[in-house]
């Protein structure tokens, strides 16, 4: 448990970057430094629970990473079909609920049927949600809501931001609190977009394979110093 009094963030999302560079330092194929990036998600996961966050986001793979090289992309849905075999049943006993979010039409029945057993198999289990983003963007979410709220007949006058939050992908979580990218880069890349409004967001140069419980604690701090006001100010008076 985190020494921390101070109430954890409820939704952690995370950009899972530098992967190929870790490989790289090593002098090892990419696909290496995916398959240790899936070892430091288990051993994050394990992390949040502990710290009693109750949603983890990661981008395992966004609408724009089929513009890899195939064999990266081939490499990747591999790595997560493996990834599902070998820790849904840890993930089930650790108490872990697996959602994907994202756009399931392109993938492969075999992933898809993955998705849906770790899905089903999870569905009851309630320490952590762990929301894994898979042929995921952040514009696909806005307007494959848009298309659904149409498709149910909400009429113009009825649209609001609350009325389309109900038909995005992750409606039923909260908006993220913290936003964490590593890698060294300083930028969203079309990850959640509609859902960062008033998200706090850390960028750490640690490669992900590399991301453990200090860099996450680290992250924690620095999200518990920032000042949330979420477009207001702080101790505005108060009206008479
Ligand atoms: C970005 O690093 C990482 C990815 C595009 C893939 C991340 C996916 C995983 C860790 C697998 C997740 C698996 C499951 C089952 C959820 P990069 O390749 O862009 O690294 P680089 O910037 O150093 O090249």
């Amino acid at each position: 448990m985190s020494s921390s009094a101070l109430a954890p963030p409820r939704h952690v999302a995370i950009v899972m970057d530098g992967n190929g560079r870790w490989a790289k330092k090593r002098f090892l194929p990419r696909f290496f430094g995916h398959k240790a990036g899936v070892d430091a998600l288990v051993k994050v996961v394990q992390a949040c629970i502990d710290r009693d966050i109750e949603h983890l986001t990661v981008f395992a793979f966004s609408s724009e990473n089929w513009k890899r090289p195939s064999d990266e992309v081939s490499g990747l849905m591999g790595l997560v079909l493996a990834a599902v075999s070998r820790y849904l049943a840890k993930m089930g006993a650790m108490g872990v609920r697996i959602r994907i979010v994202g756009d399931r039409d392109a993938v492969s029945d075999k992933l898809r049927n993955a998705w849906n057993e770790a899905e089903s198999t999870t569905a009851h289990n309630t320490k952590l949600t762990l929301n894994v983003a898979f042929n995921y963007g952040g514009r696909w979410d806005i307007v494959q809501a848009c298309k659904k709220a149409l498709a149910a007949g909400v009429k113009p006058e009825d649209m609001s931001e609350a009325k389309l939050s109900e038909f995005m992908a992750m409606s039923y979580a909260p908006d993220p609190d913290l936003f964490i990218r590593t890698g060294g880069e300083v930028r969203i890349s079309n990850f959640l977009l509609w859902q960062v409004a008033y998200t706090e967001f850390v960028f750490s140069d640690c490669l992900w394979p590399e991301f453990g419980e200090r860099e996450l604690d680290a992250a924690i701090a620095a999200f518990h110093e920032r000042d949330r006001r979420f477009g207001g100010v702080k101790d505005a008076p108060v009206a008479a």
